[in-house]
């Protein structure tokens, strides 16, 4: 494919083809010219309709390690506000010569939408509740970085799924790999359909977390839920929180992620994001490898 769209475009071999040049990145990154002369003459506009801190920089990053020429845009400060529609904002971007765009935007299907109408390669940076595929990826490279394999891990995500593109995301790309999967949360915040993706549901935090090897972290995503949600932050707090003393009380020591941003003391503390078990920061460091990795493969096509 032309684009990275979600991680249902990506078989198995995509994924761990996008893995092994994370790895030669990551080594390059370590080097103290971290440079490579790769994307050199490949123009790349990031444009981002909904916020970021993460996302935004570590492609930037990304891209300018690869050598790639780089514009960047903000919804808020652009024409958008006079009106301007997202297929002529970006036909005006692509007139100035801009070969690839790394998008982000609020409404589910927006990346695939732009790819069927616009002539550029399109990278998705998060669409809506739908999926945000590089999250995905550096989710699961960090778990292979971690435990060596992906293959047979137990992972449980934990949170707001119904909202979630990191929960969609994770979950497909998790079972691509061999992982088993569990999600967990209040049943108002888990969508029906989720059996149908081979993913066990459990309600009770403590039982998920004794079986899983690894807990990632969601957040409660408020700006996307038009009514209110039981339960309440605090009694979600109160029910599927964690803290030090139920990490320290399961039969195992598990890792513990969060994609970001976290809202410390709600769905996880302080103690346990810092904490020795937690690998919050370099989910974030291996986020620049893993979109180099998928810059350089959609340049040469061979995703
Ligand atoms: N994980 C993530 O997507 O964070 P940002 O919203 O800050 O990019």
């Amino acid at each position: 494919t032309r684009h990275l769209l979600g991680i249902k475009d990506l078989n198995r071999n995509d994924i761990e083809k996008i893995f092994e040049t994370a790895d030669n990145f990551k080594t390059v990154l370590n080097r103290p010219i971290k440079k490579v002369p790769s994307l050199r003459d490949v123009t790349i506009a990031n444009i981002f309709f909904e916020n970021s801190t993460r996302t935004r920089l570590s492609f930037e990053l990304a891209e300018k390690r690869l050598s790639a020429d780089v514009v960047n845009f903000a919804a808020s400060s652009s024409s958008v506000s006079k009106g301007e529609t997202l297929i002529d904002t970006v036909n005006n971007i692509l007139a100035m010569k801009v070969d690839m765009v790394v998008m982000r935007h609020p409404y589910a299907g927006a990346g695939i939408f732009l790819s069927k109408h616009v002539n550029a390669q399109i990278v998705n940076a998060g669409d809506g509740a739908h999926e945000h595929p590089t999250q995905a990826l550096l989710d699961a490279f960090s778990i292979r970085e971690r435990y060596g394999d992906v293959e047979g891990k137990k992972v449980v995500i934990v949170g707001d799924i119904l909202h979630s593109r990191v929960a969609l995301s994770n979950i497909l790309c998790l079972k691509q790999l061999g992982a088993e999967v569990m999600v967990c949360g209040p049943t108002t915040l888990i969508p029906k359909y989720i059996g149908s993706l081979g993913v066990k549901v459990e309600h009770d935090l403590r039982k998920a977390l004794n079986w899983c090897d690894v807990a990632n972290m969601l957040r409660i995503q408020l700006e996307r839920q038009d009514i209110k949600y039981f339960p309440s932050l605090r009694e979600y707090t109160m029910m599927f929180g964690l803290n030090k003393q139920i990490l320290d009380s399961l039969d195992k020591e598990i890792t513990v992620m969060h994609p970001g941003p976290i809202n410390r003391g709600v769905e996880i503390t302080s103690d346990v994001a810092d904490s020795k078990q937690s690998i919050i920061l370099d989910q974030v460091e291996n986020g620049v490898a893993i979109r180099m990795a998928v810059l350089y493969l959609l340049a040469g096509q061979q995703v």
